[in-house]
């Protein structure tokens, strides 16, 4: 780019006027062009130029490719579908973030699921609930919009917030309509279901593949994942996908009243469901569909891994609403995992982030429920004596789901004489420090702290992860490559990672497995990662016990890195109020506090969190859609037994309206519900002269805003 030969004419000069080599090179230009913009507007969210100078850009490319229809490029802005190629796909975001569900195993778990729905919403032990239940398909989730009956936009689940834009290559996948028939859609309406590839098109790809020499996939999951995420959409239209409709997010209007009227709906528009669907009325009633399911498995068109349960009533979900990631409403009941043997070749000790020595099993890779697996989990020592796992045994390993593989049994027939158990090891295996164990405590832990390197390693993984900073071409490998090149030691050293690289004699670009292109775009996602919420720079932290709601919680609670550090400060003391506060924290236990506190008191935590800042604009946490509610930002406390409302909705209530809802009245405090039987926290609050509320009077004063 930017040479300045003969042959490049300006922007100026009218299409017409090119001679051919001119407008090759010209469209050369602005394929390059036009390929910055779409990656600074849609992946880093910082376009330069204004749509109406892009517009002028895209349209100056088609007026020379009018003229020169065989000087069309490959890789022309006109055919390229979402972003460049070699750029990835561009990014879309769920204005209603896409979901996880919770697993349940066991029956006890369904039972139980139901149980805490009934708390939840303060029913009876014996309430009826009714439950949709449809198989689980193991696929790939996307979401569909249509606006005015017509599909707009296709996105992928990416991290729940953000997908990618599949609009491309969904268009051929069999059962998205591209537009809607009957009537009653809303304007908007998003459907979302499970892009899957079944069984029998899955052994014919392969064949195919095997054919031509191209990639054989381990099962059909993989298949429809690396069909649908095709950069070329023609690649996908070549592969046959199905898509089925069980969800949806944005919707200018109520699908209906019930999952079963939903279901009729979505079908009458044209979308194929997931069938057999049963109402189930009674624990009994699910666990015999379970069943059913299970025995039909190996029958069905394509592979399921479960069976899904949701609540009918949507007023009820409605209601029910989210934990984390996953619905309240819903629950997948996972089937038995998938068993096999083989060799145990040796055992290796891992160190993680907190130092724990985690003992890896490294077997003789086997193929598992599909995948192929070479490593599994032993836990811990002591799981490795109770079982008397020893190298050389053969083993019986398992895999559910997306869980790590575990060694559930040795089969001793098969012992060779001369094994022996398993020992100890009392020195961590990366720095030699002495790998200790507390009482009381599962785990061995590494002594070596800072100078262990394993240890920082892991926690810079664990500091760029998905959840935590996302940067995108910064993994686990390149994680460990810039340790080793001493260029990244402390988070803080991530971002100065650009400046460095501009002065070094051995730039990025000119080292094994980097280029200029991918050197440039690891710098653009770390630049677009200095901005950064409150909530993902806490977990990032990788805090012992602090994971991503508790992080969450801090950062609502405190609202900015600077009054976070402070009040931990004075937390410190564990008579002052500063102290009170966080243990107080509804979700923030005694011993959580002793590591969050621990944590921030350590001089070099502290040196390495001034570095880092020092690099970020940490964005404060804003409590949304609450500023006019009554209860905004106050402290509320509830007790005694609630008759219409159950706790944990009452709290999840109160939080949604921006208040925060603590565990005990001090004089913090600035409202306390008090339901039938409240005991002393009632009375302390009478004590303290605190505004007291019954149930009844509460939801008023909450719904008094409308
Ligand atoms: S309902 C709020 N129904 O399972 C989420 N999900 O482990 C509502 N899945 O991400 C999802 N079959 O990709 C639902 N019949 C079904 C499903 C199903 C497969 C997938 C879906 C989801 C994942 C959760």
């Amino acid at each position: 780019m930017g040479d300045k030969s003969e042959n490049t004419a300006s922007m100026a000069t009218q299409p017409e006027d090119l001679s051919e080599e001119q407008a090759k090179a010209e469209l050369a230009r602005l394929a390059d062009e036009i390929l910055r913009h779409d990656a600074l507007y849609h992946q880093q969210d910082t376009p330069e130029i204004s749509d109406a100078d892009y517009d002028s850009l895209k349209r100056r490319n088609d007026a020379i490719e009018a003229r020169f229809p065989e000087l069309v490029r490959e890789d022309s802005p006109s055919v390229r579908v979402g972003a460049e190629p070699a750029a990835g796909f561009s990014k879309i975001r769920h204005s209603v973030p896409m979901l996880s569900l919770g697993n349940a195993f066991a029956d006890e778990d369904v039972t139980e699921f139901l149980a805490r729905i009934r708390r939840f919403l303060g029913l009876g032990e014996d309430a009826e609930i009714a439950v949709l239940a449809e198989p689980k398909i193991d696929g790939l989730s996307c979401a569909l919009r249509y606006e005015n009956g017509k599909l707009m936009h296709a996105a992928t689940r990416g991290d729940g917030s953000t997908g990618e834009d599949i609009t491309a290559n969904v268009q051929t996948v069999t059962g998205v309509p591209k537009t809607l028939s009957g009537t009653g859609w809303p304007t908007v309406l998003e459907i979302r279901g499970e892009v899957f590839m079944r069984r029998d098109d899955f052994r014919q790809l392969n064949e195919r593949q095997e054919a031509r020499g191209g990639k054989i996939f381990a099962n059909p999951r993989n298949a429809a994942a690396g069909s649908l995420r095709q950069l070329d959409a023609t690649i996908t239209a070549s592969r046959p996908l199905t898509f089925y409709a069980y969800a949806w997010g944005e919707v200018s209007e109520p699908l209906g009243q019930t999952m079963m009227q939903v279901r009729e709906n979505m079908t009458r528009w044209g979308f194929t469901i997931n069938e057999p669907g049963r109402l189930c009325e009674s624990v009994e009633e699910i666990l015999a569909f379970y069943g059913e399911i299970g025995a039909a498995r190996a029958e069905m068109p394509h592979d399921i891994d479960g069976v899904v349960y949701k609540v009918d009533r949507l007023d009820l979900q409605e209601r029910l609403g989210f934990v984390s990631r996953a619905p309240r409403w819903a629950i997948a009941h996972k089937f038995p995992a998938e068993q096999a043997e083989t060799l145990l070749r040796e055992i290796t000790i891992q160190v993680g982030r907190t130092g724990a020595l985690t003992p890896v099993a490294n077997l003789e890779p086997i193929t598992v429920g599909g995948v192929v697996v070479s490593r599994a989990t032993l836990h811990n020592e002591d799981e490795i004596a109770r079982k008397d796992i020893r190298e050389g045994d053969r083993v019986v390993i398992q895999r559910a789901g997306d869980v790590i593989p575990q060694v559930v049994s040795v089969l001793l027939d098969h012992r060779p004489k001369d094994s022996e158990p398993f020992k100890v090891r009392e020195v961590c295996p990366e720095c030699g420090s002495a790998a200790i164990r507390e009482t009381d405590e599962a785990v061995r832990r590494c002594t070596g702290g800072l100078i262990c390197p394993a240890q920082s390693v892991e926690r810079l993984k664990h500091f760029v992860s998905r959840n935590a900073f996302d940067i995108e071409g910064l993994g686990d490998k390149q994680v460990k490559f810039f340790f080793e090149k001493e260029l990244i030691k402390k988070p803080g050293d991530i971002f100065r990672l650009a400046d460095k690289d501009a002065k070094s004699l051995t730039p990025l670009r000119k080292q094994a497995g980097w280029g200029k292109q991918s050197a440039e775009n690891l710098f653009a996602a770390i630049e677009a990662r200095r901005q950064i919420s409150l909530d993902r720079l806490i977990f990032a932290l990788g805090i012992r016990q602090i994971g991503q709601t508790t992080a969450r919680l801090l950062a609502k609670t405190y609202g900015s890195l600077e009054k976070l550090r402070d009040t931990m400060d004075r937390a410190n003391d564990r008579e002052s109020d500063a102290y009170e506060e966080l243990i107080n924290v509804d979700g923030i236990g005694p011993a959580m506090a002793d590591d969050l506190l621990a944590f921030f008191a350590e001089q070099h935590n502290r040196e390495v969190l001034d570095d880092l800042a020092a690099e970020l604009a940490v964005e404060d946490y804003v409590v949304e859609e609450a500023s006019d509610s009554p209860v905004s930002g106050k402290t509320v406390v509830f007790t005694g037994k609630l008759e219409t409302l159950g706790r944990s909705e009452a709290k999840a209530k109160a939080e949604a309206l921006g208040a925060k809802v603590a565990g005990s009245v001090s004089k913090k405090t600035d409202f306390v519900v008090v339901g039938t039987d409240a005991g002393s926290k009632a009375r302390k609050a009478e004590e303290l002269g605190l505004t007291l509320f019954s149930e009844l009077e509460w939801l008023e004063f909450i719904s008094a805003e409308g």
